[in-house]
């Protein structure tokens, strides 16, 4: 009971203040925190997959416009089959048995990264999410899958280059060509478990994003963890380059 009266707490302290519109989050830690049990690794995943539930319900109920979730980066791919096998397996449930909440709560699915990587049981269920949310506009959960930052930019230049010659790309037709094209800017950056590394995640897109690194393992980051990380955002000055009394002249939206 203390534990929900403190929940309810940080979340009208978090709904008083200026809330990121959009929140991406690296979710590492899952194999220690297996690990640290005695569990196979595959528990950590399962485990971790109720945090993912978790936390893009709260992002949803404060009301953020985008939640992009770290799930898997093409280099993931390489570790051994059975780890894979059953991380893909975790991503084939998790699109079954989110489905509906996804629907009724007006989120919209997305999927970046290399997704023909993708075994044909897990992509045929993205496809049918993404197509079934594709009206709503409540939030976007993008899950980053097969992801890897650099080919992100490698393709984006190229798409940029071909519809306007290498001399006419500037930031924004780069942005346009983005696999996060049409996302808000990135407002803030999560990583669990106590790394403190992008690891090829959004590299264009944190530009400015605030980053905050939290040692909780991702199994472990559910609600609490998520408003305190919004909290620790809200305490921050973004300045944009500029000085803290110009932005303090003239806040940014
Ligand atoms: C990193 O922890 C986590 C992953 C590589 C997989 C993330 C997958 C999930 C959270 C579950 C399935 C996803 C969805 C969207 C339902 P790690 O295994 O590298 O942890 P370690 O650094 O402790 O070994």
């Amino acid at each position: 009971m203390a534990e929900i009266a403190d929940i309810e707490a940080l979340r009208q302290r978090v709904r008083e203040r200026p809330l990121p519109r959009h929140v991406a989050i690296i979710m590492d830690g899952n194999g220690r925190w297996a690990e640290a049990r005695g569990l196979p690794r595959v528990a950590g995943h399962r485990e971790g997959s109720l945090s993912v539930r978790a936390v893009t319900r709260e992002a949803r109920k404060l009301g953020l416009d985008a939640l992009t979730l770290y799930a898997l980066s093409v280099q993931n791919l390489a570790r051994p089959p059975e780890e894979v096998k059953a991380l893909m397996e975790l991503l084939a449930e998790f699109l079954d048995s989110e489905r509906a909440e996804i629907l009724d709560n007006d989120i919209r699915l997305e999927a970046i990264g290399d997704l023909d990587r993708l075994p044909g049981f897990v992509r045929q269920r993205l496809d049918a999410v993404r197509a079934a949310s594709a009206g709503n506009r409540g939030m976007v959960l993008t899950l980053a899958l097969s992801y890897d930052g650099r080919e992100e930019l490698v393709q984006a230049a190229r798409r940029a280059a071909g519809k306007h010659g290498p001399a006419g790309i500037d930031a924004a037709a780069l942005a346009g060509e983005l696999w996060t094209a049409g996302l808000p800017e990135l407002d803030l950056l999560v990583r669990t478990s106590g790394e403190r590394r992008i690891s090829n995640f959004l590299l264009w897109q944190c530009a400015y994003a605030e980053l905050c690194f939290v040692d909780t393992l991702w199994p472990d980051f559910r609600e609490r963890e998520l408003l305190l990380a919004l909290c620790d955002y809200q305490g921050r000055e973004r300045r944009f380059g500029l000085t803290g009394a110009q932005v303090q002249r003239a806040p940014r939206e």
